[in-house]
């Protein structure tokens, strides 16, 4: 993995370090595991399966210091006697408007029943801890660009409620850790990431268009397409993540790409990137679904990071993967 972009302010050392990743075989927590297997830190990495996959496993599993136990982490969490963890990062948790319609109890108890149980290992191994919440916590945000001080506009009982709700949930649960043990806390709040290693069939926007726009089908946009959205590469993600990890403070950050984009541009750069000449067709828009969407990443730009990766460029690598497993 390219980590050629990471600040001189973070250690490229890590190898005296011990890391529990909860949801290890994801999408965005897989790369996570990667970077710090690559700075030479021991990674224990634990996950069900419910979205993640055993192919990401297999990539982790040829560093020597990955260690990895399928387990729910809201029934129960290994024993680990005879491990002292320097940092605990709750990342469990499925992530698509898919899922959430199909295992929104999981979903729910995962970033509730599971966050806590994390926490509380946290506190017993004081352990550094961080909680991947979600740009989604905002709701519809009624300002523009959301900063982190805004409380949001969520529909407490909408399609998406399970989601938002529980990660407000994992806030709250960290918040209380923070303040009354004294847990040292950092809470991230992740705008839309796109890469390689995302489900093709996994329902987010990206990679939607990209499977519909490699076939040929036509690109689906909801509503009108005016809606805006800011996408952000994934080893962008998990540098801006470690720059919070290592040298944050335990209010939220808001990390992302700053571009923004309507539905629409999003498609047509696509069509245009892949050489691809799709149509554009349109069905109704679900209800609560976000019409501008950009994070203003100025809290985490104070500890140094800037993303790297360009829209194009990242698309590019993103497309590459999707063609391999089509
Ligand atoms: N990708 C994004 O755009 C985005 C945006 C906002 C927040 N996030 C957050 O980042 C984290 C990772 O997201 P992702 O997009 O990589 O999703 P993902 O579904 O690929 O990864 C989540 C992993 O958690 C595992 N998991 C879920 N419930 C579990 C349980 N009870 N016990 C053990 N493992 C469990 C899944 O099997 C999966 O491997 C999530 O917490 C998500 O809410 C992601």
């Amino acid at each position: 993995m390219n980590t050629s972009h990471t600040s001189s302010n973070l250690k490229s050392d890590l190898s005296d370090k011990t890391f529990l990743i909860a949801g290890a075989a994801g999408f965005v927590p897989s790369y996570v595991c990667q970077n710090y297997l690559e700075k030479g830190a021991t990674v224990y990495g634990l996950d069900n399966f419910i979205t993640g996959s055993e192919e990401n496993i297999e990539i982790l599993s040829k560093y020597e210091k990955f260690h990895f136990e399928k387990c729910n982490i809201y029934e129960s969490l290994p024993d680990f006697k005879d491990v002292e963890f320097d940092y605990i990062l709750s990342l469990a948790s499925p992530a698509s408007p898919i899922d959430f319609k199909i295992i929104p109890l999981e979903i729910m108890r995962v970033n509730s029943e599971g966050t806590l149980k994390l926490l509380e290992l946290a506190s017993r191994h004081n352990a550094r801890f961080l909680e991947a919440s979600t740009s989604e916590v905002y709701g519809d945000p009624e300002i523009h660009p959301q900063v982190e001080s805004y409380v949001g506009h969520v529909n407490p009982i909408g399609p998406r409620s399970c989601y938002d709700e529980s990660k407000r949930f994992a806030e709250a649960l960290t918040m209380s850790f923070y303040n009354k043990y004294k847990v040292d806390t950092r809470i991230i709040r992740i705008f839309n990431t796109y890469g390689p290693r995302m489900r093709p069939n996994d329902g987010r926007v990206i990679p939607n268009f990209i499977n519909q726009a490699l076939r040929g089908n036509d690109i689906t946009i909801y509503g009108d397409g005016s809606q805006t959205r800011s996408f952000c590469y994934v080893t962008d993600l998990v540098n801006a993540m470690e720059h919070v990890l290592m040298l944050g403070d335990h209010m939220p950050y808001n990390i992302g790409n700053p571009d923004e984009y309507t539905i629409k541009e999003a498609a047509e750069f696509i069509n245009q990137a892949l050489r691809s000449d799709s149509k554009l067709s349109y069905s109704p828009l679900p209800a609560d679904d976000p019409k501008r969407r950009r994070p203003n990443i100025d809290r985490v730009a104070s500890l140094g990071f800037s993303p790297q990766v360009t829209f194009e460029d990242g698309l590019t690598r993103t497309a590459k993967f999707f063609k391999e497993k089509i």
